[in-house]
């Protein structure tokens, strides 16, 4: 299901599954003259459930506006310098949220925290003061911390609804489908792997056993394979030697995620993938924000998941996802409420 969103994404024309005009859908990427944000910017030009298309950073957004803006596809584009972000908002369905330092070579993705958490918490306000009915993708690292503070500040601004705020795990995903393409030598589209918990190392846990591919690994093999899912992006961020982390296969992965929203808010049936959502799953265990499999839908998140059945070492996983999980989304909310 997963790999033929995929494809889809990348066609030219995509099906509109409402059966009125097609809805007047404006996407706002908050970030968007970043590493990520240039290149989500280019794909989400040529995503034809998008009509309108805000850019908005603080320094350099105009400019991709206006380069974007060229391309002939129907939708518009607007870019907004760092005192316009409210005229970037207004009338936003879709608002994603690439803006944040990326990392460096030794550091992880809590490292970026203290930089990271005051970004998104504003940007965040701003979302709740102007378009709080707008579905919030955040892509801006630690994401397992930044998702519980986005859903602070909106439940202080009195406008959370759970079912609109999602946390962009779509790479994880991306690349397990990838890697274990390599070991078994089929096509990607053949070898997806659902990917839950969270979204920094041991709280990555690919469910391989689950796939028709994966559940053939197993041993060393299986324990490397589990490996670079969880550290797949210190590969990149390795080879970029202080230039930043994944910007292209991020990008191409929020634009996965992008219109498979869009989709499901349009009318389609069946729309599923994982994402880290306020989630029931665990939060007898104190963990109320998790990645599953979640089923889109016209308001947002339609349905929870649970893991399903797991093999004797993806329970393991799961048990080294959790407490470290519920120390990010814990650190999270003490931000907000400090
Ligand atoms: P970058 O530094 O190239 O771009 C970030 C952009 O955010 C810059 O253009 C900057 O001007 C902008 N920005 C900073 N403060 C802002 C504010 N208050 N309002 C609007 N824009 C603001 O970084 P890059 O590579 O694009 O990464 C962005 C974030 O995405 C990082 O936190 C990174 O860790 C994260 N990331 C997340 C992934 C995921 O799987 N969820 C994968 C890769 C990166």
């Amino acid at each position: 299901m997963f790999a033929r969103t995929a494809l889809r994404t990348l066609r030219p024309q995509a099906r509109l599954f409402s059966s009125s005009a097609p809805a007047r859908t404006k996407v706002a990427v908050l970030g968007a003259g970043g590493g990520i944000g240039q290149p989500l910017s280019l794909l989400l030009k040529v995503e034809p459930l998008v009509t309108q298309l805000s850019l908005y950073d603080i320094r350099g957004a105009p400019g991709v506006a206006a380069d974007v803006g060229h391309i002939d596809t129907a939708s518009t584009v607007r870019g907004y310098t760092a005192d316009q972000l409210d005229q970037a908002l207004d009338g936003a369905k879709v608002v994603v949220i690439p803006a944040g330092v990326p990392r460096k070579p030794g550091m992880t993705r809590d490292d970026l925290f203290n930089t990271n958490a005051s970004i998104v918490r504003d940007l965040a306000q701003a979302v709740a003061r102007v378009a709080p009915e707008a579905h919030l993708l955040i892509i801006s690292n630690p994401v397992n911390s930044t998702v519980p503070i986005v859903a602070e500040t909106l439940s202080k601004a009195g406008v959370f609804d759970p079912r609109r705020l999602f946390g962009v795990t779509t790479l994880d995903v991306v690349r397990a489908a990838r890697f274990l393409s390599e070991i078994s030598g089929q096509d990607p589209t053949a070898t997806p792997v659902t990917v839950v918990g969270g979204h920094s190392g041991v709280t990555i846990v690919p469910l391989l056993s689950q796939s028709n591919f994966g559940k053939s690994v197993t041993g060393e093999g299986w324990s490397k394979l589990v490996h670079r899912i969880q550290y797949g992006g210190d590969e990149v961020v390795a080879a970029k030697d202080g230039a930043g982390s994944a910007t292209l296969s991020m990008a191409y992965a929020a634009t996965v995620f992008t219109n498979a929203l869009l989709r499901a808010l349009a009318g389609e049936e069946g729309v599923v993938l994982p994402t880290f959502v306020k989630s029931p799953l665990y939060e007898s265990e104190g963990v109320d924000f998790f990645s599953s499999n979640v089923e889109l839908g016209p308001e947002g998140v339609k349905k929870i998941f649970p893991i399903g059945q797991v093999s004797e070492e993806e329970q393991k996983l799961i048990e080294a996802c959790l407490p470290e999980l519920k120390k990010n989304i814990e650190k999270g909310k003490a931000f907000v409420s400090a």
